[in-house]
């Protein structure tokens, strides 16, 4: 895998937002166009380096990267909401690092803080056409447990979810 993982940093951030940009590129074909420009060109404006400054500072929300020789590879970010749910707002590698298992160790790692924090249950929502992803939640234990058909942008939605212990 060859990729470090590990919490981001305010020296990460100009290289987070580049990831995610590319990460999002990549999905062009995939997901709504208007979608993969709205999402791109909010990135790129100072109201989001000002929310991933404060999400990276903010010791309770869970910002991971993969690093790969000096270079932000993946992400994977998230937080605990009251009551014991964590979410995963976002996980992504960029194309020409997939298949190599960083998105395995990101999400691994997502768990695993999320897990510490107290979470009892992981949830997400991805869609069925982002087949890597699917595979991805699957295949660490996450089940879907709901479906948001045409949701927003008319995207249909799968709600996941990982359940960590019994209550
Ligand atoms: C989903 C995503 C994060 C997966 O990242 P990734 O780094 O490719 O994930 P991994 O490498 O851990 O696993 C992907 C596949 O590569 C395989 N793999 C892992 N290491 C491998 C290696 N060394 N050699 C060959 N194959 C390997 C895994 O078994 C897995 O196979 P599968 O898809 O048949 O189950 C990535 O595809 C992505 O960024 N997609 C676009 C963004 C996206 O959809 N995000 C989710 C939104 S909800």
């Amino acid at each position: 895998m060859n990729a470090n993982i590990r919490r981001a940093n305010i020296r990460d951030l100009n290289g987070a937002i580049e990831c995610e940009v590319s990460i999002l590129k990549s999905l062009y074909g995939i997901l709504p166009q208007i979608y993969v420009d709205e999402s791109i060109s909010y990135l790129k404006s100072l109201a989001a380096k000002r929310d991933f400054e404060s999400k990276i500072l903010d010791s309770s929300y869970v910002f991971l990267v993969a690093e790969k020789a000096g270079e932000i590879v993946g992400i994977a970010r998230g937080f605990l909401e009251k009551g014991g749910v964590g979410w995963l707002s976002f996980i992504g590698v960029k194309p020409s690092h997939r298949k190599k298992g960083i998105g395995t160790a990101l999400l691994r790692r997502f768990i695993d803080e999320l897990s510490s924090l107290g979470a009892h249950k992981i949830s997400l929502y991805t869609s069925p056409v982002l087949i890597d992803a699917v595979k991805l939640y699957a295949r660490l234990g996450f089940i879907p447990e709901g479906f948001l058909r045409k949701h927003f942008y008319g995207i249909d939605l799968i709600h996941y979810s990982l359940f960590l212990y019994s209550q």
